[in-house]
């Protein structure tokens, strides 16, 4: 009986706690620029430049904010340097559409909407790369393999809408040789995608039943999963759940060559190089943070944290070997990253139709809205409250009827 009601009382917290983690999916996203310059999008309504690495201590970042943007109040937002291109392409970046791609060209400073045949594929639950070479995005969602190429859209969309391609099915087993034969699905079940790029390769890791260290390998240009895993050596990196980013190569450099795995409980940064099949243990981010995103340069990674903050560790792919310090860009400010809750009917054009607490009518003393407004968020903030304090007071009540 008492084993009972305190399982009730453990649901009644969790269910408290549930939607606090989900009010603070990152709805911006940092990534750099074909120069190197660290860009930040969706940081309280604006977008900023905060300079090269070897000027992150100091100063104040320049506001780019420019019409056109999207309105970055979707959870789940990325972004993607097309270092050929020096173009930026945003993915989650409006509530109201999931499956445009937001191009933004750096040098031009001008934004663009792609808009994108989604088909099968699930913009509310994928992993991707973009590829080097080809301009493509790969994508894992939903067990299949997903391509989407943007090697016409370069800096700017193209008038027509571009498909998400259904590549493969990938076995994603882990075969004792290559000679295996591949089962389409194969050892996708449950599977949560956490994918890199390195040599045209993309590399799928926290693969259920593969070893610490291991990774299934798909070869972009032949579309083949390779049956057996690869072992990057040690330190092995856990086979976990994370995020992962290529290292860029200097511009005329060619294609990625390493890249970092941070497992989602923070505890090290993995560089791994795919041409020594070589891993160099780095330290973890500041804290764990699952939801944290992250970008590199060629010798920076770093990390946009759920809680808005932009911190980074320095990398030198030809000496730094174990180690390393995180330190703070304070040139950035803070994020306050929220999403809308089902309670507010707002529109993304900033004619929020809300009201509950803490919305706002014209956007404009919102945080969140940028240069486009977006739907105020606070309403989601306080409805987590609301939700803390009643199961709060329903496992106090539960408490005082039980002692
Ligand atoms: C964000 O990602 C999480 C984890 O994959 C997923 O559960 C959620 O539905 C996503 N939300 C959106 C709006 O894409
Ligand atoms: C890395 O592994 C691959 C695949 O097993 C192999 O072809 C390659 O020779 C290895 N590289 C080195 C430097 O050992
Ligand atoms: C804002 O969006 C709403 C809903 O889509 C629409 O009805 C309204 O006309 C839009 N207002 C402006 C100013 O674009």
């Amino acid at each position: 009986m008492l084993s009972n009601k305190w399982s009730l009382l453990s649901t009644f917290v969790l269910a408290a706690l549930k939607p606090v983690s989900a009010a603070i999916a990152p709805t911006g996203c940092v990534t750099f620029d074909s120069s190197w310059n660290l860009l930040a999008f969706g940081f309280n309504g604006k977008d900023y430049n905060a300079g090269t690495q070897d000027t992150w201590g100091s100063g104040t970042a320049t506001d780019i904010t420019k019409s056109g943007r999207p309105p970055f109040n979707a959870a789940n937002t990325t972004c993607y340097l097309s270092q050929f291109n020096n173009a930026v392409y945003v993915l989650n970046a409006d509530n109201s559409d999931s499956s445009s791609v937001f191009v933004y060209d750096v040098v031009g400073a001008a934004w663009s909407t792609q808009k994108v045949t989604k088909g099968q594929f699930d913009p509310s639950n994928f992993a991707a790369i973009l590829d080097h070479d080809t301009n493509v995005f790969y994508a894992y969602s939903n067990a299949v393999i997903y391509s989407l190429d943007l090697g016409d859209v370069k800096g700017t969309a193209s008038g027509s809408a571009i498909p998400w391609n259904d590549v493969q099915s990938p076995d994603l087993a882990s075969h004792a040789d290559n000679s295996a034969v591949a089962t389409p699905g194969a050892n996708t079940a449950g599977y949560q995608p956490v994918v890199a790029l390195a040599q045209n390769h993309i590399h799928f890791l926290g693969v259920p039943t593969l070893q610490n260290g291991e990774a299934k390998i798909f070869v972009i240009h032949f579309s083949y999963m390779q049956p057996a895993p690869q072992s990057y050596g040690t330190p092995a990196f856990p086979n976990a759940h994370g995020k992962a980013v290529s290292f860029f190569q200097p511009e005329g450099k060619g294609v990625q060559t390493e890249f970092a795995f941070i497992p989602d409980d923070g505890s090290a940064t993995y560089v791994v190089n795919v041409v020594s099949n070589s891993t160099k243990g780095l330290a973890g981010p500041p804290k764990g943070d699952p939801l944290a995103t992250y970008s590199a340069s060629t010798t920076a990674l770093v990390q946009l944290s759920s809680e808005g903050k932009v911190s980074y560790l320095a990398y030198d792919p030809a000496s730094t070997t174990s180690g390393g310090t995180w330190a703070s860009i304070s040139k950035l400010p803070t994020a306050t990253f929220s999403t809308s809750s089902g309670t507010t009917s707002g529109s993304s054009n900033g004619t929020s139709t809300a009201s509950s607490p803490g919305s706002s009518q014209s956007g404009k003393s919102n945080p969140n809205n940028g240069a486009s407004g977006s739907q105020n968020s606070g309403a989601a903030r306080v409805d987590v409250s609301v939700v803390v304090g009643m199961a709060a007071a329903a496992a106090m009540a539960l408490i005082g009827a039980t002692v």
